[in-house]
């Protein structure tokens, strides 16, 4: 057999042509550029080959498509959509990729003038998809891969005056593809910015610059290191700090080299708490350079990284570039968002997974402050699922390409203070040419850690990283010498998918206890839906939304963000974990706060402490508090001066601390708050205010329905079938179906590995009551029925024996008390249940919604740390969080009263101790099958759900159970809770006091 012949985009060994050298990015304004964004002509093809004669040289372009450029094709309307988590779409033969090979021709033209011609010009792309052929005026001037990496060509021998062609060939696959298997979409095209650089023939070609700390951490240690273009030249640079000169000097090069040290006494260190830069500007002749050093120092000591000598904990985030219209094309403004947005949201570190940013976000992360692990574009894990994970990782013959990867990332972006690692790359085993990246870094830079989580053994890494590691193992790591007692981070744990994650608090308690964990990044910010817009309804789709196979379907809408960057309730959840500010109650005393300072560089004398005591939720007294002065690590006690006050019956007390920024960030406003806790005083009075007595209620019963009924309220019953059947006033049925049991909620995605068992196995969705008696008696104001029924599953030996006791006052009150007895009668049965609880419907005009529990935002028992009791006011829509991907939603912790009303009138639900509460219109069912919000079928009654117990999230989607304690098992319970129709205006002003009246 003869060798198969490799095509260019075949050959790994080919790493590239004509490319130049990679080099620092920093800002050159005094060099005239021209952006070559906008429209180009485009041909799109199935293969490579099929490319048209002459089509790299002018004026081939006749009637072909136009594109914008940076974009991705496929969102253009060429080649198709398609996302996978670890599949090659195609066999795997590295280097060879398939002969149908889409691929799209790009040409522009330019006019370039003869001043313009006095110079060198360089054509510099940012980011193209996967590799990519240029010619300019027909003439080949290279070959570049590497997509999330940018490549510079000196086309100055093949420009003129007058109209230039540039022509560019992107092929979709390519020996690059096998290194490129990240879980994202497929995108394909010239997706980061093109520019066209005018570059005298001196400028400064790279500046290379360590900003580093003396022991003392004192002094800045700074060096320098220039290269011109000419062998021979000279400059000046000058350091400044806000504008104020501190140091500069001049240089001459050799060899076209100058090497420059300084040092910087009482230097203003950069961290991410406080990212200090300087200013630095380099010049050569006419050319500056402007670069923004910051000074600090990353190591290693005592097993253990320090940032400035100070040991550091990563709250972080996985951050991918995405935009719902656009893919993987994204704005410098929509990325400053995110930056803002982290830096909001408590967020101190982010992890570029899986690939080089754009340059500008390393800008971001050194101005507003985030520790960054710098990834290379680096994963093959489709290698995985074929046995032979190392394949290509352990062959030398791949060598120059993972080497390749991971130096032009650190030669692009080691000027920045914001990276503190460098990651070889993501999941793509471990072997030879990891040792070579690792040692190729080091070479270039050993002024950071190198990190990669593939090398399990942690045997090049500085760090040991794992992922999603539950509980127990973390602990085992925390507690165990191993992995030469490297220090520990999660590069990816709290999978955001869906509704949740719930836990994160277990990890944040893990991290701030054992030395040996510095933290992690949750995965992950964004939530990767495509935008469309079909029929006036927008959406987000999803992979197999395209009609694309094999996919991993909705497994890319895990972020906690949702697509249009709303924070999604997971997000809020993670900033209260993560707070720098741990907010505690001194043991036995009321009033006496505890802040925990986990800032790293920070005092607390930049935060306000804001008091509040609370009746209801409603502050009835307070105040704030200025003089915080806990140093990093330390803590403070911190006395509320609350006054004595009136303790009212039925009335809860909390004390409600926040704690604030004092000044103005470039963030946030002074004000902002940081961190929130609040605190139940325990010393409610408790009391069943049964209202006046109203008319004799009568009792009749007619056709299996008994009334019970006076001017104020009726209540019907179903005699036969043992349900409360409705309550209604003045001929209005408010409650249009009573309580029956149910224990199941529509399937979330962290419940996906439980989905099986729980609804094709114990058919928790289809649970069912049975009457075994119905009664009723008389009593003063009152008449009482007792309901007793066997609560059980299609095919289920275990079950509930259930008394349902309704007690229906004249003054219109009916209270409800439900007992369940848990029945096992053979050996089958859920591990644990999602829910226990009822479930009512009430009159679809009742829309508007209010009560006192915890919110706003939805709440589960695991992801509560965000919200706070009080008394809120939304509609039943408003409740709903719209999750990409339909799932149980919007449920509401420790709910001690709720009411749903119309115009007029509300049906008031008011509950003993608390209960978990959904309002929502439309049913679990509906919910459980829809695959996209405007799919979830509209109920024509709101379903209120009343959960004893809900199960927590978990993470289980990727990652940790429910963990012991928010899993709801098969037991006893008791619930009760008092419904009845009241004025609309008497929940308005303030619902619990018509039980005082
Ligand atoms: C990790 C991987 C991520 C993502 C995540 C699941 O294994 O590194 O890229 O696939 O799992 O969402
Ligand atoms: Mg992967």
């Amino acid at each position: 057999m003869t060798q198969r012949r490799k095509k260019r985009w075949e050959n790994q060994e080919l790493i590239s042509m004509g490319r130049r050298e990679a080099r620092t990015a920093f800002y050159d304004d005094s060099l005239t550029k021209i952006s070559l964004n906008g429209e180009w002509r485009f041909l799109y093809l199935d293969a490579p080959e099929l490319s048209p004669e002459g089509f790299q040289t002018p004026g081939a372009a006749e009637g072909w498509d136009t594109i914008d450029v940076p974009s991705v094709w496929q969102l253009r309307g060429y080649d198709h959509m398609h996302y996978t988590d670890v599949l090659y779409l195609f066999p795997v033969n590295p280097p060879f990729v398939p002969t149908e090979n889409p691929t799209g021709i790009y040409k522009k033209s330019i006019c370039l003038d003869a001043a313009w011609l006095k110079n060198d010009t360089i054509l510099k792309f940012h980011g193209v998809d996967s590799a990519f052929d240029v010619w300019v005026n027909g003439e080949h001037v290279g070959y570049s891969k590497v997509s999330r990496l940018p490549s510079e060509f000196d086309i100055t021998s093949c420009v003129k005056e007058g109209e230039n062609d540039i022509t560019v060939r992107v092929y979709k696959w390519s020996d690059g593809t096998y290194l490129e298997d990240q879980d994202m979409w497929w995108l394909s095209g010239i997706y980061r910015d093109v520019e066209l650089i005018n570059e005298p023939k001196q400028v400064i070609l790279d500046c290379r610059v360590d900003a580093g700390l003396d022991d003392a951490m004192e002094t800045g240690i700074f060096t320098m290191d220039i290269t011109l273009k000419q062998p021979s030249g000279k400059g000046s640079w000058v350091l400044s700090y806000h504008e104020e000169e501190v140091l500069k000097g001049t240089y001459e090069t050799e060899d076209g080299k100058a090497h420059i040290e300084a040092q910087i006494p009482n230097v203003h260190k950069w961290t991410a708490e406080t990212p200090e830069l300087y200013d630095l500007t380099v010049t050569a002749g006419e050319d500056a350079v402007s670069i923004r050093p910051g000074f600090r120092r990353v190591e290693i000591k005592d097993n253990q990284f320090l940032v400035n000598g100070q040991v550091i904990l990563l709250n972080g985030a996985n951050h991918h570039d995405y935009d719902p219209e656009e893919g993987r094309t994204v704005s410098y403004e929509r990325m400053k968002e995110d930056i803002l947005l982290m830096k909001q949201y408590n967020i101190n570190a982010v992890r570029c997974s899986h690939y080089p940013s754009n340059e500008y976000f390393y800008d971001l992360c050194d101005e507003y402050g985030l520790y960054v692990i710098d990834e290379a574009d680096l994963e093959c894990h489709g290698f995985e699922w074929t046995g032979n994970y190392k394949w290509i990782s352990d062959d030398p013959g791949w060598r120059e390409a993972y080497v390749d990867r991971s130096v032009r990332m650190v030669k692009r972006d080691r000027n920045h203070p914001c990276i503190i690692m460098w990651s070889m790359g993501n999941e793509s085993s471990f072997g030879c040419n990891f040792r070579s990246a690792a040692e190729e870094i080091r070479k270039l830079d050993s002024t950071r850690l190198i990190h990669y989580e593939g090398d399990f053994e942690a045997e090049v890494t500085d760090v040991y990283s794992t992922m999603y590691t539950r509980l127990k193992g973390l602990k085992e790591i925390a507690e165990t010498e191993m992995k030469g007692n490297k220090p520990h981070v999660m590069c990816e744990y709290g999978h955001a998918m869906g509704n949740g994650p719930g836990g994160l608090k277990a990890y944040q308690d893990m991290f701030r206890k054992y030395k040996r964990l510095q933290g992690g990044f949750i995965w992950e910010w964004y939530d990767h839906g495509i935008r469309v817009e079909e029929n006036e309804t927008s959406y987000y789709k999803y992979g197999g939304c395209f009609g694309d196979f094999p996919t991993n379907s909705n497994f890319c809408i895990d972020g906690v963000l949702m697509p249009d960057r709303t924070p999604s309730p997971a997000l809020l959840e993670y900033k209260q974990v993560i707070a720098p500010v741990e907010i505690h109650k001194v043991p036995d005393s009321r009033t006496q706060i505890l802040l925990k300072n986990y800032y790293d560089f920070l005092s607390l004398d930049h935060v306000v402490l804001c008091w509040a005591l609370e009746e209801n939720g409603k502050a009835v007294q307070e105040g704030e508090i200025r003089t915080l002065s806990a140093l990093p690590h330390e803590s403070e006690t911190v006395d509320i001066p609350v006054k004595p006050f009136e303790i009212r019956k039925n009335k809860d007390y909390y004390l409600h601390i926040k704690v604030c920024q004092k000044y103005d960030t470039n963030y946030a406003p002074a004000g902002h708050e940081i961190a929130a806790k609040q605190f139940d005083l325990e010393i409610r009075q408790d009391e069943f205010a049964a209202r006046a007595a109203g008319n004799e209620l009568t009792v009749t019963e007619e056709n299996g329905i008994l009334t019970v009924a006076n001017d104020r309220i009726t209540a019907k019953f179903h005699t036969v079938f043992g349900t409360l059947a409705a309550l209604e006033k003045d001929g209005k049925t408010y409650l249009t179906k009573g309580p029956v049991m149910n224990l199941y909620r529509a399937t979330i995605d962290n419940d996906m590995y439980k989905k099986d068992d729980w609804m094709n196995k114990y058919f928790i969705q289809k649970g069912s009551e049975q009457t075994e008696d119905f009664s009723w008696e008389k009593k003063e104001n009152a008449v009482v029925v007792t309901i007793d029924k066997y609560f059980g599953c299609l095919n289920q030996s275990w079950g509930f024996e259930c008394s349902y006791v309704y007690t229906v006052y004249s003054g219109g009150q009916v209270k409800v008390q439900l007992t369940g007895k848990t029945v096992q009668n053979g050996k089958e049965e859920p591990a644990f249940l999602p829910r226990i609880g009822v479930i009512m419907e009430a009159d679809g005009s009742l829309q508007n919604t209010a009560w006192y529990g915890l919110g706003p935002q939805e709440n589960y028992p695991d992801s509560h740390a965000a919200a706070s009791m009080g008394i809120y006011e939304s509609t039943v829509d408003g409740m709903q969080t719209s999750y990409v991907y339909p799932q149980e939603n919007g449920h509401r912790e420790q709910v001690k009263w709720f009411a749903l009303s119309d115009e007029t009138k509300t049906l008031l639900c008011r509950t003993e101790g608390g209960l978990g509460m959904n309002l929502s219109n439309c049913t679990d069912e509906s919910l459980e099958k829809a695959r996209y919000p405007h799919e979830i079928e509209r109920s024509s009654d709101v379903v209120i759900h009343l959960d004893y117990r809900h199960s927590g999230l978990g993470s289980n989607s990727c990652g940790e159970e429910q963990l012991e304690e928010y899993k709801v098992k098969r037991q006893d319970f008791a619930m009760t809770f008092t419904l009845e129709i009241v004025g609309r205006d008497e929940i308005l002003e303030e619902t619990g006091k018509q039980y005082l009246d």
